[in-house]
């Protein structure tokens, strides 16, 4: 399970994402304070949106790519009383209960590529991780990408996953292509047939149940033509386990454009 955290302040919006995430501050079981990114289950978005985080986000984690750690964290609905915003006051009290979080990477630096260097192994890995997860929130517009401390960190797979939405047609949306033409990291060169052949074999079914049971069961109940929590779970491994496999040949990088530019 993620480790469980307890909502004691909010501290602001982050005004440039869709969802307004918050910046909040929160105690741990030993009562240790730390700043968190707050995902909302109250957000439009709805919770698919959130279990996509956690599998994409763990999974990037185990795959070696810098990845913010998640956390469940509590939230007491009376925290937004006193929100003079009424849009975050009302996301706060749509909230109540179990949200995610991750942790606040302070100072960090949207990605800018005109201004980065990134190797075309760390490119490729990246691409090829994003084509597993059919990721399409990793563009020029909307990198998604922080730079932290001198590093490259992935943020934001919320968008990702996207057979989840629509079970019946799973098997056709999972051996799609990916299209990487508008991918922020498409411009770098990205080798994907060295980062297949690095991280491929890592995706086993057991890694992959590891990383699925860390989804809370409330995100995962009730999802029409299942079981309960857990045949959800074995869906989702069931889906990205094949797709590992042979996702590379299927990634179209469409043709070279300077860094930064548009398709
Ligand atoms: N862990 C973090 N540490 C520091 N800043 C963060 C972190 N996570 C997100 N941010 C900042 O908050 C912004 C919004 O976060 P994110 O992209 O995850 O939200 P979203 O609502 O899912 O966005 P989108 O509109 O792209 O769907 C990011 O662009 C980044 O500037
Ligand atoms: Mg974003």
């Amino acid at each position: 399970m993620l480790t469980q955290v307890t909502t004691v302040r909010y501290v602001t919006p982050l005004r440039e994402g869709g969802s307004l995430p918050g910046v909040v501050e929160a105690t741990d079981a030993d009562g240790a304070h730390a700043t968190y990114v707050m995902k909302f289950t109250g957000a439009g978005q709805g919770r698919k949106t959130l279990v996509a985080e956690v599998i994409c986000g763990e999974l990037a984690r185990r795959l070696g790519l810098r990845m913010p750690r998640l956390v469940q964290i509590l939230l007491d609905p009376v925290i937004g009383l006193g929100e003079p915003d009424q849009q975050v006051q009302e996301l706060l009290k749509s909230s109540g209960g179990l949200n995610l979080g991750m942790d606040f990477l302070s100072g960090a630096l949207g990605f800018d590529p005109l201004a980065c260097e990134i190797d075309p192994v760390e490119a490729g890995r990246v691409v090829w991780f994003d084509a597993l997860i059919n990721n399409v929130d990793r563009s020029w517009r909307n990198p998604n990408l922080l730079l932290w401390q001198g590093e490259l960190w992935l943020i934001d797979h919320g968008a990702s996953l996207i057979w989840h939405h629509n079970w019946r047609t799973v098997e056709t949306a999972t051996g799609r292509a990916y299209d990487a033409s508008d991918h922020v990291l498409a411009p770098y060169g990205p080798d994907v047939a060295s980062a297949a052949a690095e991280l491929a074999p890592l995706v086993t079914e057991e890694l992959l149940t590891g990383i699925a049971a860390q989804v809370p069961d409330a995100w995962l109940v009730d999802e029409p033509g299942f079981e309960g929590p857990d045949d959800v779970r074995r869906a989702h491994v069931a889906a990205l386990l094949p797709r590992a496999e042979t996702i590379h040949e299927r990634i179209a990088l469409g043709e070279p454009r300077p860094k930064g530019a548009t398709k």
